[in-house]
């Protein structure tokens, strides 16, 4: 067994009408509690690593980590980099073994956004690894976008057509409407369906069949997380995530790609405190460390269940 790319897991959820979940890792409790629910519910998943998770934990640890969990579990396992600021980071990662990658080059112009995305299809492809890039701007990542100007940060369908034949990247991250971590809406959360719609016709229409699309910033933000945090001395106030239906809706288009941190943060968050609250003497770390990694697990077989619906990829 070995780690896989997205190619042929975007090919079936595509077809299959379901998305594959990107979950973000840290440490090993996240690993072992997401690649132990995609197990049960026998589906494909990607865990992603960021530049602060790289830093934080190493990447060495990490690939060896997500190595033990392939063999572990005998699922297909993608290990992909996320939201790569530069060609550099996008190569380390590359030469360290993940099997995919994303360039976000999303605070580019345009035509810069084109040549460094298209720099970093080069050399991944010769190495056999998938790219996936960003056109759009999400709220929270580029907070200096205000909120006036929230159409011009949705991705153009033209420019998404564009992009994709200038760069061949084989996913493309787009901006409809969700934004990262924990506080997504201030009144009702809207996604404009209508973009993704147009986006997909015209990929298609340009020869890109079945072409995958990507949503970040899809965390849900549970309220049930977020009360048992704010129970046990959280000070969490109006977190809004994006809800389920919404959620299914995208993967039964063409969103191939569902990235969820924020959600395992929470759940990681709420699991810790609640067994500080209700055991204030114990000190063992696997003790609190391990309600963390089943809340985990719970959540992620929800989601792979009830939301995204990629149960039983694997076959
Ligand atoms: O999109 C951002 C992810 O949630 C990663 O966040 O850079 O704090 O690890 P991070
Ligand atoms: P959330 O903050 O909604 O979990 O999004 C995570 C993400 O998009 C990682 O790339
Ligand atoms: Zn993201």
């Amino acid at each position: 067994m070995a780690l896989v790319t997205t190619k042929k897991m975007f090919e079936k959820a595509y077809q299959g009408g379901y998305a594959i979940g990107a979950f973000n890792i840290n440490n090993m409790e996240i690993v072992q509690g997401v690649v132990e629910a995609a197990k049960e519910q026998n589906s494909a998943v990607i865990l992603q690593v960021s530049k602060s998770a790289l830093k934080y934990a190493h990447p060495k640890y990490l690939k060896a980590m997500v190595d033990a969990a392939v063999e572990e579990t005998g699922i297909d396992i993608a290990l992909h980099l996320d939201h790569g600021a530069d060609f550099e980071i996008c190569k380390d990662c590359i030469d360290y073994g993940f099997t995919s990658v994303m360039f976000d080059g999303s605070h580019y112009d345009y035509e810069e956004n084109v040549a460094k995305t298209k720099e970093v299809v080069d050399y991944a492809h010769a190495r056999g690894v998938v790219v996936e890039a960003e056109l759009g701007k999400l709220a929270g990542v580029e907070d200096e976008v205000s909120v006036d100007a929230e159409n011009a940060t949705y991705t153009d369908p033209d420019q998404a057509v564009d992009f994709v034949t200038r760069t061949g990247v084989d996913s493309l991250a787009i901006a409809i409407g969700t934004s990262h971590g924990a506080y997504k809406f201030k009144g009702e959360a809207k996604l404009d369906f209508a973009r993704l719609e147009t986006i997909t016709k015209k990929l298609e229409d340009a020869g890109f069949h079945n072409f995958p699309i990507v949503l970040h910033g899809a965390s849900s933000v549970d309220q049930n997380c977020v009360a048992i945090c704010n129970q046990y001395g959280g000070q969490i106030d109006g977190a809004k995530g994006i809800p389920a239906e919404m959620l299914r809706k995208a993967a039964a288009m063409a969103v191939c790609k569902i990235n969820m941190d924020t959600d395992l943060r929470l759940a990681m968050t709420a699991a810790i405190r609640k067994s500080f609250g209700e055991n204030p003497a114990a000190f063992d770390p696997r003790g609190y460390m391990g309600d963390a990694r089943a809340f985990i697990k719970e959540l992620v077989e929800d989601k792979i269940k009830n939301v995204i619906g990629s149960v039983n990829s694997m076959e």
